[in-house]
């Protein structure tokens, strides 16, 4: 049976109240790992990336790489794209829809290329996610860019045949967005500003590799990325940095099931406005240049304290850490607001956490949780990435046995979670189910 469908039939099998202790390793950051991949595109020259994670999405995007004519193959820790046969330019719906980071291709292939055919990722279930800023800006780079039949057929319109530097100041912030628009600028002629431009430190991480391999990039990490286009770029290695939803999960799950747990390669830095609100909530938390620990074994009334928070673009509270959080201050002492700001329908795990024994209230983008003292385990079932990991660490501090159905959305973004937390003392397993069962 293909892997695939295998995956959507998994469950995951949580017995809760086992508090987590020890040392877990963070894998590569998925977000930063996507991007970097799409990179790859931009020069005929091979390009190594270290630390990739192994995860769902990362197969995908290879198979979408490899369909456009690039090798792509794993030494080791690493991942080798070698895009010097590249001869196709079109990433087809198939692969389009089961991961809109998909549309990361678009402005490296226009950039090297001057053509690509980019199916639109359609709909998600967080919200609808469209891409209009991804050609605003690759329009004002001097691409021809039309949608028809659910594509995005876009080529470089330019005398010279190639993309040439603009002022671009996107309408909102865009973390994809930002990553397109740099990847076509360097190797456009002259100047680009892009404005309003996403702080992450994945759009970071992209930009050390982009440099490595020769662009010009400045002001990465605020919201004026200036590049000056280079002719051509040339291959480099990458280290990819730590995928800091990942670490902010596991350090949520250790708070929920009042443990003591270290994530090693960790970057605290990246962790600022989760780790404060992790000690507002009781956490004891404390860090190395490379990792941290956070303490629950002793918090004053037994659970973690109520904690509101509002999600925003980055350095603010992210939104990708909006469902675990939530889960913790599911069984905190006190009430709590959560607002999502980012995308419009984030909230899907609530109902799931309901089952579970929450108390929660939706109003608009904003979820009062008023904290029990314990939930109860039930079968639940995930209905997106963060949902999924949300319900986890619900699961994990839940009183009994929770099965979490369609656990596929956890695979995309999460290499072996339930391996790495069984090792820190959990009581989980992954329940292959038979095809028809
Ligand atoms: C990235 O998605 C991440 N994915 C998401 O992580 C993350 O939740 C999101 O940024 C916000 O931090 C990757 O990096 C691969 P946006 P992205 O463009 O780039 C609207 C996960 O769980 N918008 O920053 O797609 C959009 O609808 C995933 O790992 C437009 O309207 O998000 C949203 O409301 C989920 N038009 C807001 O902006 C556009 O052209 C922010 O979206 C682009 C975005």
């Amino acid at each position: 049976m293909a892997a695939g469908f295998q995956a959507v039939m998994d469950k995951l099998k949580i017995i809760g109240q086992r508090a987590l202790h020890g040392t877990v390793q963070a894998s590569g950051a998925k977000n930063a790992a996507l991007p970097l991949m799409a990179a790859a595109l931009l020069t005929a020259e091979p390009v190594l990336l270290h630390n990739t994670p192994q995860l769902m999405d990362v197969r995908t995007l290879s198979k979408l790489l490899r369909s456009l004519g690039a090798q792509v193959e794993q030494q080791g820790d690493a991942l080798r794209i070698d895009a010097a046969a590249v001869d196709h330019y079109e990433a087809s719906y198939d692969l389009v829809k089961t991961m809109r980071a998909s549309v990361l291709v678009l402005g490296p292939l226009l950039a090297r290329f001057g053509q690509a055919r980019v199916s639109l990722p359609g709909g998600c279930a967080i919200g609808a996610r469209p891409v209009d800023q991804h050609i605003k800006g690759l329009q004002a780079l001097g691409a021809d860019i039309v949608v028809e039949h659910g594509y995005i057929v876009a080529r470089v319109a330019t005398p010279s045949g190639r993309l040439r530097g603009a002022h671009i100041t996107t309408d909102m912030v865009t973390v994809t967005g930002t990553e397109n628009l740099m990847m076509a600028a360097a190797l456009a002629e002259g100047e680009t500003l892009i404005d309003n431009a996403a702080r992450e430190p994945e759009v970071v991480d992209l930009a050390c590799l982009l440099r490595r391999m020769g662009a010009q990039i400045r002001g990465e990490g605020t919201s004026q990325i200036r590049i000056t286009g280079v002719p051509r770029l040339r291959g480099a290695t990458h280290r990819i940095i730590p995928d800091r939803i990942e670490v902010g999960t596991f350090l949520c799950a250790a708070l929920a099931t009042r443990g003591d747990v270290t994530v090693q390669g960790a970057d605290p830095a990246h962790q600022d406005a989760l780790l404060d609100k992790l000690r507002e909530a009781g956490a004891q938390i404390t860090t190395g240049d490379d990792w941290i620990r956070l303490r629950a074994d002793a918090l004053p009334a037994g659970r973690p304290r109520a904690v509101s928070v509002r999600t925003t673009e980055y350095p603010g509270f992210a939104t990708d850490m909006q469902a675990q959080f939530m889960a913790v201050n599911c069984i905190a002492d006190g009430a709590a607001r959560i607002t999502e700001t980012i995308f419009e329908n984030r909230f899907m795990h609530v109902q799931e956490l309901v089952r579970l024994g929450a108390q929660i209230d939706i109003d608009g983008h904003t979820c009062v949780v008023r904290g029990v003292p314990q939930l109860s385990g039930a079968n639940v079932m995930a209905t997106d990435l963060r949902a999924s990991a949300g319900l986890v660490v619900a699961a994990l501090a839940a009183e009994g046995q929770t099965l979490i159905d369609r656990i596929y959305h956890l695979d995309r973004g999460y290499d072996a979670m339930e391996v790495k937390l069984r090792a820190l003392g959990a009581d989980i397993e992954r329940i292959k189910t038979s095809p028809g069962a």
